[in-house]
């Protein structure tokens, strides 16, 4: 009988190294160190290397701080070790084909932060590429791995809202509302590609097709910038100052290939709103409300009930009956926004180990861009477009 030390030293290992070390590095840090033990994962995760921008002292502090074997300060070499099976991508965007085409032609498997690149183009040879690599490819839209809206995808599927009208998605923050905040990465097109289009608004396109199936066809897009330029050095707001070439407010209106009709904003410029990222959606039977400041629960209403109880219901999504079963916690304890990394490496590293399909995949993302796409031509010509 095999023991269960022996049944876990037989499972695979899979060897990791990530590029960056901020925002998304420390994210995926803590899924990769605690994803296995959080939830079920059929495979031992090695922390190989981390490579990121920075001096080594200050990468080697990081690479204590969680865990990550050794330091690389040169992307190149990082996707070339022999030593490492996945690449998990959490840089600007501009980095992300040049690493992800590097990353497959040395067999590596790949999580790629979203959007999945700045232009369709080359989100479109990165798609490819993945498809003639043969490996397995995640495109990091990590709100598909909150409970709730895995739940409402759920809920879409058993017919519970039925035919589907609308969709109604908004994601507002307020981080930018300051003319003094610093130029940062995410202000310069040649490095983001777009500004709350593609850093936030990819989210609701990717939720809207991962909740309800469905796949946009048309858009008439509106971007704007609020405010032009901004300092190089936010600690001195009259210095040299920096160009804006992205939007900070980015609005569509969308048809669907159901004949659905929907009305996405994502904004910058929120004031008061942290992570406001919601949906609704009305369906001929139903409607289904999220939002990530409540990330624990979906809304639900039933129109099908009699009458005098009708209502929108307020779901605890994190029972053991739900996706995820809550987590590693008691039933409705609830989990927090880095269990959705957990979750989606957890996911992830099981479908590597196992061979199987994984998603979002680099076709979501591609999918994704299309839209991003869509609505910034569309937003130049002034007119509908054709996604
Ligand atoms: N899934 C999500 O919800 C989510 C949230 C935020 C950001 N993102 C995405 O994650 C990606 C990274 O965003 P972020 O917020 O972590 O950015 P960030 O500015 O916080 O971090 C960027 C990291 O990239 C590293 N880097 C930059 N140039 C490099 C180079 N030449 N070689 C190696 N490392 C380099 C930096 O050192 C830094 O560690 C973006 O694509 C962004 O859209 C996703």
């Amino acid at each position: 009988m095999m023991t269960e030390k022996s049944n876990v030293s037989a499972r695979k290992t899979i060897r990791v190294g990530l590029i960056g070390h901020q925002f998304m590095g420390i994210a995926h840090s803590n899924a990769f160190r605690n994803a296995a033990a959080m939830y079920p994962v059929p495979c031992k995760v090695e922390m190989t290397a981390v490579c990121a921008q920075d001096t080594p002292e200050n990468l080697q502090a990081f690479a204590d701080k969680f865990g990550w074997q050794s330091i690389e300060t040169d992307w190149q070499k990082l996707v070339a070790r022999k030593d490492i099976d996945l690449i998990s991508v959490a840089a600007p965007g501009f980095l992300h084909k040049p690493i992800v085409l590097e990353a497959l032609k040395h067999g590596k498997h790949v999580l790629c932060e979203k959007p999945l690149a700045n232009n369709l183009a080359d989100a479109a040879e990165m798609a490819a590429a993945a498809l003639k690599a043969g490996v397995r490819h995640c495109c990091g839209y990590s709100y598909r791995s909150t409970p709730a809206q895995a739940l409402a995808q759920r809920f879409v599927q058993e017919g519970k809202i039925g035919r589907i009208y609308q969709v109604h998605a908004r994601y507002a923050q307020d981080w930018i509302v300051d003319p003094n905040f610093a130029m940062v990465w995410r202000f310069d097109k040649a490095k983001a590609g777009s500004g709350s289009l593609g850093d936030i608004c990819a989210h609701s396109i990717d939720a809207t097709r991962f909740i309800t199936g469905l796949e946009f066809t048309e858009v008439i897009g509106n971007l704007v910038t609020l405010i032009g330029e901004r300092p190089l050095d936010g600690k001195n707001p009259n210095g040299p100052k920096g160009k804006v070439t992205v939007d900070d407010v980015a609005q569509f209106l969308c048809r669907f290939n159901n004949g659905a009709t929907g009305c996405f904003e994502a904004t910058r410029f929120a004031t008061g709103r942290k992570n406001h990222n919601c949906i609704e959606i009305n369906g001929e039977k139903g409607s289904l409300y999220w939002d990530f400041e409540e990330q624990n629960y979906l809304y639900y209403y039933d129109r099908t009930r009699p009458a005098p109880e009708q209502g929108f219901s307020k779901i605890n999504a994190t029972q053991d009956a739900h996706p995820y079963g809550g987590g590693p916690w008691p039933v409705g304890h609830g989990i927090g926004y880095g269990d959705t990394f957990m979750i989606e490496i957890a996911n992830f590293l099981t479908a590597i180990a196992k061979g199987e399909e994984f998603h979002p995949d680099f076709n979501d993302g591609l999918a994704a861009q299309k839209v991003l796409d869509a609505v910034e031509r569309s937003a130049n010509e002034r007119k509908w477009v054709r996604v």
